[in-house]
């Protein structure tokens, strides 16, 4: 059986925050914990490139919705791959592939009979010739009067709106007011799949996270209802129906559609893991509010068109990240978001170790610098970090960096056999996609291994059988948890085991003395770093929400130059005297370039708010 990851698409319009990057790196950790363990496996991820936020986006850039996609997509690629999230295919929703599927199975559920029509009230603006998007929308709140509601929700008091509830409606891009017209959609027949639908849940949803489970079910409860699969836009795949030229699919629809299309993007053999349901497992990894769009509408989608599609066998859903008990926001600059982490001097893997170790399984978590630095300096700096330079170390200092003998007694065989249980334990939890258990349960090990380095003293141990012994084991068990952990940071797995002076180890080499007398480690080095006080400090402000300065923070100024003097102490300076608005005095390097003459009454632009 071969295994198919995917992740859920991240719209492409903006930069992903550490929230949105829970998802990706845990189908990104599931996939290497397969890879580990000698699976077939290929892992599918890209971005979800059409809709109103798309063409929001462009509006607000000055670019076309494609540019907006060309930029956003690098960016979203430079990210993952710095948090070394590798995918074996990574496409976008709006290539030619994805618009050939998406018609294919729209032509199909047409033809089947699961699609029908119906007319819905849009506000459309006359002046730019366009149905209005909800969020292209802004008007007078009819519940509190705010005078700046969006069409699909007020923000001054929370209420849920319809565009056309709005008072004093206008369009946001020219802002003149709109009318309300009807338009004729295309809707996907959720009642009539509903037997086979449910059919289907019925034989997989036992391995399904609970809340993917509970919120399926309450859509049941409620009655699935027409769900409408095109839009009044431009940007997007065209609807391919007379009396419906001026109208794309809801992003909706081709999106969960696009993990398809990016597979035929990247792999010719893309058939043998999308219409091969009974040799593929599908699993999908995503947030929590994305649930019903992978239990019922794309799996109602495949159905529908009588190809034997693969449909989801298991899903992971995380529940959300917030950030120092708020949300996470780029127009505030508050919290990390995937283009600055670079920038924190943190390594990747030390991000990834703490998502994972906070990873919302059961609940939403909080990201807390406070936490995040206790964390790296207890658990990786002081529990995992210490156990391997101590083991390390004593055997570069004691035996020369060789191997030593072994020669075990009951509590060494009872340390291994500890050892092993818990192996067993973290594979079932990685099969479970237990990511968060799983993590914890090798620190365990880490933990356990510090205890049994202390209770041997090889530092100080006069007994040389048992120092050897204690060093020779310890050594295996450092190799155990190199492989153990790089599903969770890869670039640490490298270096211990670089260290170990091994190649690269799999699932197999776990819980046996491979490493054997008389092999050679290398030089130990420090796998983790402290973070002190200050630097946290520095960080918590840094992501605080204060806005940071950028281009338009620079103070441009004209101003006349009235004098110029050598500097007293700097050859290359002069002192120059300026005009604007009062007499200024700048210190400038331009005796290179200018003599006192030629710069004698110019004009010059100045930057004006420059500490002196
Ligand atoms: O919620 C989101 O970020 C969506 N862009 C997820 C789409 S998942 C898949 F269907 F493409
Ligand atoms: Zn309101």
């Amino acid at each position: 059986m071969k295994t198919l990851v995917t992740s859920a698409l991240p719209y492409v319009n903006n930069v992903p925050h550490l929230g949105n990057l829970m998802c990706v790196i845990s189908a990104d950790v599931y996939t290497r914990f397969l890879r580990l363990k000698n699976q077939e496996v290929i892992s599918v991820l890209g971005t979800d490139e059409h809709g109103t936020t798309t063409e929001t986006k462009a509006i607000e850039e000055g670019l076309t919705p494609k540019e907006v996609c060309d930029k956003y997509y690098k960016i979203h690629k430079e990210i993952y791959d710095w948090f070394e999230c590798e995918f074996d295919c990574f496409g976008r929703t709006s290539s030619k592939e994805n618009a050939e599927i998406t018609l294919d199975i729209f032509n199909k559920l047409h033809k089947n009979g699961y699609i029908t029509e119906g007319i819905i009230e849009q506000l459309y603006c006359e002046k730019d010739k366009r149905f209005l998007a909800d969020r292209f929308v802004e008007g007078t709140c009819p519940k509190c009067s705010y005078e700046n509601a969006r069409g699909d929700q007020c923000e001054n008091c929370g209420s849920l709106l319809n565009a056309t509830e709005l008072v004093n409606p206008k369009c946001k891009i020219c802002k003149s007011k709109p009318i309300v017209k009807q338009s004729n959609h295309l809707f996907i027949d959720l009642p009539k799949l509903e037997p086979e639908l449910k059919t289907w849940i019925s034989s997989v949803e036992s391995k399904w996270s609970d809340n993917a489970r509970t919120l399926t079910h309450a859509w049941f409860k409620e009655g699935l209802k027409q769900r409408c699969i095109t839009r009044d836009l431009k940007w997007g795949i065209q609807v391919p129906l007379k009396g419906f030229e001026n109208k794309v699919f809801y992003s909706w629809f081709d999106a969960p559609i696009g993990y398809i299309g990016i597979t035929k993007e990247c792999r010719k053999d893309w058939k043998d893991y999308w219409l091969n349901p009974k040799e593929i497992k599908l699993v999908q990894f995503m947030g929590k509010d994305n649930i019903p769009f992978h239990t019922i509408l794309f799996p109602a989608f495949l159905i529908g068109t009588k190809d034997n599609y693969t449909l989801m066998r298991e899903i992971s859903v995380n529940e959300f990240l917030n950030y120092e008990n708020g949300q996470f926001s780029k127009s505030r600059n508050l919290g990390v978001f995937g283009d600055d982490a670079k920038s924190t001097g943190i390594s990747a893997d030390v991000f990834r170790y703490y998502l994972m170790i906070n990873r919302p399984e059961k609940q939403d978590t909080e990201f807390l610098w406070s936490d995040f630095q206790k964390k790296n300096n207890t658990e990786l700096v002081a529990n995992l970090g210490n156990l391997v330079n101590r083991t390390l170390s004593f055997l570069n200092r004691f035996y020369d960096s060789t191997i030593p003998d072994i020669d075990l007694n009951a509590k060494d065989e009872e340390f291994l056999a500890e050892v092993k249980k818990l192996e067993t334990k973290i594979s079932e939890l990685a099969d479970s996609i237990s990511i968060k258990e799983a993590l914890k349960e090798i620190m365990r090990i880490a933990t356990i291994g510090n205890r049994y380095l202390q209770e041997n003293e090889p530092w100080k141990n006069p007994d040389e059988k048992r120092k050897s012994t204690c060093l020779n084991v310890l050594a295996n068990v450092v190799k155990d948890l190199s492989i153990l952990i790089f599903p969770y940071m890869p670039g640490v797995s490298a270096r211990m085991q670089m260290q170990l002076n091994i190649g690269q180890k799999k699932w197999d080499d776990l819980g046996n003395l491979s490493i054997k007398k008389n092999h050679k480690i290398n030089t130990a080095e420090i796998l983790f770093r402290k973070i002190e006080d200050e630097e946290i400090t520095s960080l918590q402000k840094e992501f605080s929400g204060k806005k940071k300065e950028n281009f338009a923070d620079v103070d441009l100024k004209t101003a006349k130059i009235i004098s110029v003097d050598d500097h007293p102490n700097a050859e290359s300076l002069y002192v120059l005297k300026v005009e604007c608005n009062g007499e200024r005095q700048l210190v400038a390097g331009l005796k290179k370039y200018y003599t006192k003459e030629e710069l004698l009454g110019k004009n010059i632009v100045i930057v004006a708010n420059l500490k002196p």
